[in-house]
């Protein structure tokens, strides 16, 4: 299989931590290949505001690269006085063009649940102020992030991702129903990853994204390797096999459905 056989369709990798130290070393090599390798764009991802200011500065050094400014849930809790300000004054700055990430996390203990709570609905009411997508995180937490985005909705009209989607058939449906696309990791290319495969051939076309989630989750066959955003190929051969349409077809839409979302067109 030819996993750089997109035609002339350029991938658009809609979650990737650029910003993180594990590319200190070698972030433009990175970026190069990303390109070589058809990914021409990638959204970099903050998680807090030192995070998210760095993401705005790599979005202005190199053209394929965007910004989402955000606080996740894990870092909530490092969060000082001042950095939710940090956030709300980069929206609006050039090449940011979602929020996030931002979402729930019950896995792991490293900030009390209220204040992730808090911090997801500050982002739910900016991206309805500001009309920029939110990036949800959930981990373990579908069954607390759903009632969250059903009151955001009855305020008004849901702009968003799930990031890394990794849930059921149902509660795609209903993120689906609220207005949500629906972004596939490296996640849904192991080997195990069947009932994920199944969920993510029914999403429909205009809603699907692709993402690596770099540095973390590579892919099969790089699983355990640092992931990079050229890596995106794996994933895309995979969601293309498993929807039954070519890479090429999966690039396309999945590209177009990011540029609109991120009002790049
Ligand atoms: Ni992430």
């Amino acid at each position: 299989m030819a996993l750089t056989d997109f035609g002339d369709a350029s991938l658009f990798d809609t979650h990737a931590h650029l910003d993180q130290p594990e590319f200190d070393a070698d972030r433009d090599e990175v970026i190069r290949r990303a390109a070589e390798a058809g990914v021409g764009s990638i959204l970099c991802v903050g998680i807090g505001a030192e995070s998210s200011e760095a993401a705005v500065i790599l979005a202005a050094k190199y053209p394929g690269v965007y910004a989402a400014v955000g606080v996740q849930p894990n870092y909530c809790a490092q969060a000082q006085p001042g950095d939710w300000d940090r956030i709300v004054a980069l929206v609006g700055r050039p090449k940011v063009v979602a929020m996030g990430e931002t979402g729930l996390d019950r896995h792991w203990d490293y900030s009390p649940f209220e204040l992730q709570q808090d911090y997801f609905d500050r982002h739910l009411r900016l991206s309805q102020e500001t009309s920029l997508p939110f990036i949800v995180h959930t981990r373990e937490s579908d069954a607390d992030v759903l009632p969250m985005l059903r009151e955001a909705r009855q305020r008004g009209p849901l702009c968003g991702i799930m990031h890394s989607f990794t849930g059921s058939v149902a509660t795609a449906e209903e993120c689906l129903s609220l207005g949500m696309h629906i972004s596939f990791a490296g996640m849904v290319t192991f080997k195990k990853s069947d009932e994920l495969r199944r969920v993510a051939a029914t999403i429909p076309a205009e809603r699907l994204l692709v993402e690596t989630d770099s540095p973390y989750l590579a892919p099969h066959p790089l699983r355990g390797k640092r992931n990079e955003p050229a890596n995106l190929v794996h994933t895309v051969a995979c969601l293309a096999e498993t929807r039954g349409c070519t890479s090429e077809e999966l690039a396309r839409v999945t590209t177009a459905n990011a540029r609109n979302l991120f009002r790049l067109t």
